[in-house]
């Protein structure tokens, strides 16, 4: 089974080395080997920093189309452009994962449709909440609900940022060339910082939680990119902290969704989600109240949530040519019990 990876950045190297420290592992789930045949760049000479062996470096997607692959996983951003790109796969019955919050929040729709239409599977695990698995925590262990509200913190930048001025007294600027520097803001941090970063995911939980479309155009965002260390100040000495929260609830065919900062009281569980954390509350009429917590960004830590989509669908593909129902969990056939 081939797979090529669209983009070679923060993510990207970062789902190289999974691959390259977990193979042994990831081909037992899977239960039969791959290869990374090919990765597009924009700069084929760039130094990556990550073993490349083997892999054909590409600037031209048309080498990728070309070279009959099964799984492209997109790590590259992007959002009118990759939309095509990946619509292109997809109507090809190319399967597709993808980090991309901005384009599918928009896309998403359409996408989905066209991987309806060819039976090509669209997985997007990395894009809302970095390494937790929120997407299939709701799609999948949370299937048998109505999910009535969905509210957490889901920017790991701003979060960062908020940490770092509540906690350590930095200003506003020392606090986001940090978090460049880590690798959790995006090329262009204007989104994290304004709300949009955390619009966009409350958008994808949200069509995924309520089987609604949802107009990203109608959600209410405000970002952290006007606050001040005086306000976070203010706050603290009245035992508040503040978090940029990104909140939906449906009812009675209803949905109201959107981003703000808020401040919470400093035994609030949500007020110690510290640094680039993200933690989200899932609230479903049969289960009651869930929460899920881990590492909102990062590159190794959103590459563990691409890879994991990759184990799927390589595993889906596999048993289907195996004429195996899909299953759950991998053939697991070694016995580790303790020997008394
Ligand atoms: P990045 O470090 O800027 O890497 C982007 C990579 O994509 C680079 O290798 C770049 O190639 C390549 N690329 C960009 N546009 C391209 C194009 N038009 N054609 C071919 N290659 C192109 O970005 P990143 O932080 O890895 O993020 C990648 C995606 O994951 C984004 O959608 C982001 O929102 C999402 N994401 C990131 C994080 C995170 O913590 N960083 C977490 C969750 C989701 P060159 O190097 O040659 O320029
Ligand atoms: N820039 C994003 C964040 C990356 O800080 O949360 C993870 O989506």
């Amino acid at each position: 089974m081939k797979v090529a990876i669209l983009g070679m950045g923060t993510v990207g190297s970062g789902v190289m080395e999974i691959i390259q420290m977990n193979r042994p592992e990831i081909e037992r789930q899977i239960g039969t080997s791959f290869s990374i045949s090919h990765v597009l760049v924009r700069d084929r000479y760039k130094e990556r920093g990550v073993e490349l062996g083997g892999v054909t470096i590409t600037d031209d997607v048309d080498e990728i189309h070309a070279a009959d692959i099964d799984v492209v996983a997109e790590v590259m951003g992007g959002v009118a452009s990759t939309r095509d790109m990946l619509l292109g796969f997809l109507q090809k019955g190319v399967h597709v994962i993808s980090a991309n919050k901005d384009m599918l929040a928009e896309h998403i729709d359409e996408l989905s449709e066209a991987a309806n239409r060819s039976g090509a599977m669209l997985m997007y695990e990395a894009s809302v909440a970095g390494g937790i698995p929120i997407i299939n925590g709701i799609s999948q262990g949370l299937n048998a609900n109505r999910i009535q509200e969905v509210m957490g913190i889901l920017n790991g930048t701003t979060n960062y940022i908020l940490t770092k001025m509540t906690g350590e007294g930095w200003d506003y600027e020392k606090a986001l060339d940090a978090a460049k520097e880590k690798g959790y803001a995006e090329a262009d941090p204007t989104n994290d910082v304004a709300g949009f970063d955390a619009q966009r995911k409350i958008v994808l939980l949200s069509r995924l939680a309520y089987n609604r479309k949802v107009d990203i155009g109608k959600v209410g965002t405000q970002g952290i990119d006007s606050v001040e260390l005086g306000d976070i100040k203010a706050g603290s000495n009245a035992g508040l902290t503040m978090k940029l929260i990104g909140r939906s609830a449906f009812h009675d065919d209803q949905l109201s969704i959107e981003v703000a900062p808020v401040f919470l009281p400093d035994d609030h569980q949500l007020s110690s989600v510290s640094d680039e954390k993200n933690a989200v509350y899932i609230r479903g009429n049969a289960v009651g109240e869930t929460m899920f917590y881990g590492p909102g960004a990062g590159g190794r830590e959103t590459a563990s949530a691409v890879v994991s989509d990759l184990i799927s669908c390589l595993r889906r593909m596999e048993r289907v040519e195996q004429n195996l129902v899909p299953a759950y969990e991998a053939a697991i056939t070694e016995d580790v019990s303790p020997k008394r």
